[in-house]
């Protein structure tokens, strides 16, 4: 049986995913912050796991509660938003928590998650964010979302360099329904992971570090 790990599974995106992947009768593992976050992980019939991605002392914990692992899909889908332009400087405390949360996190995960994906020649994806792509930018809108997203998809790519035996990838899961997206968004978060798992499934080693959208379209440059 499939073991499949969700980092940041408590509502939105990351509890559809560990919904869908417990559907389809995989093992999962999945991780929230606090109580009620880890109780519907709980309710799926999923191992939960205590993980507050932007406490580094709580990611360095990570190794060891999964222990023997071997996964066969990994998703950092955990992420927090800003919508401030470039008019205005951010405050240490939103770079912070941002920076913390989408890129410190993941970068702190890779090193322990990885070793236990590539021990199953798996995939490990991290939901980003098309508005990470540089080369896309016409706004500053989310100005420090979009350099932290940017940021999660240098870590991606550089860091699948040593990995060899895993498949890297950033995705973008499209504008969602979700807490985050908002009730205007255009897809449902059932349709978006039904399409970002799709995705991960037909992942081929030579695309490892790629940034793609939720459909397996990937982004033109960076
Ligand atoms: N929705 C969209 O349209 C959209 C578009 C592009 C990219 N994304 C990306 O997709 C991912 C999921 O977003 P979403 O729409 O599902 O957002 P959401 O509904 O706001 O959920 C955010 C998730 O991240 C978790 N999280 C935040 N900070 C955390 C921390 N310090 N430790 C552990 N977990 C933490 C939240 O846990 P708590 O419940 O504990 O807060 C929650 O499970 C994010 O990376 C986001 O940037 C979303």
């Amino acid at each position: 049986m499939p073991t499949v790990l969700i980092l940041g599974a408590s509502r939105g995106i990351g509890l559809e995913f560990a919904r869908q992947y417990a559907d389809a009768g995989d093992r999962v593992i999945a991780t929230a912050r606090n109580a009620e976050g880890l109780k519907k992980v709980e309710a799926l019939g999923a191992k939960a796991l205590k993980l507050d991605v932007a406490d580094p002392a709580s990611v360095s914990g990570l190794a060891w509660q999964l222990d023997g692992e071997k996964i066969d899909v990994a998703v950092y889908v955990a992420g927090v938003y800003n919508t401030d332009g470039a008019t205005q400087p951010p405050t240490q405390q939103e770079f912070d928590r941002l920076m913390h949360t989408n890129v410190l996190g993941a970068m702190q995960a890779i090193p322990q998650v990885a070793p236990l994906v590539e021990a199953a020649g798996g995939r490990f994806v991290f939901i980003t964010s098309d508005m990470g792509h540089i080369a896309g930018a016409g706004s500053s809108f989310g100005w420090l979302y979009r350099v932290s997203k940017a940021a999660l998809n240098m870590a991606v790519k550089a860091a699948c360099t040593d990995y060899p035996a895993a498949t890297f990838a950033a995705m973008s899961p499209g504008w969602v329904k979700t807490d985050m997206g908002g009730a205007g968004a255009p897809l449902t978060a059932q349709q978006s992971v039904a399409s970002l798992r799709k995705t991960i499934a037909a992942l081929s080693k030579r695309q490892s570090g790629a940034f793609l959208n939720h459909d397996g379209k990937p982004f033109a440059g960076w």
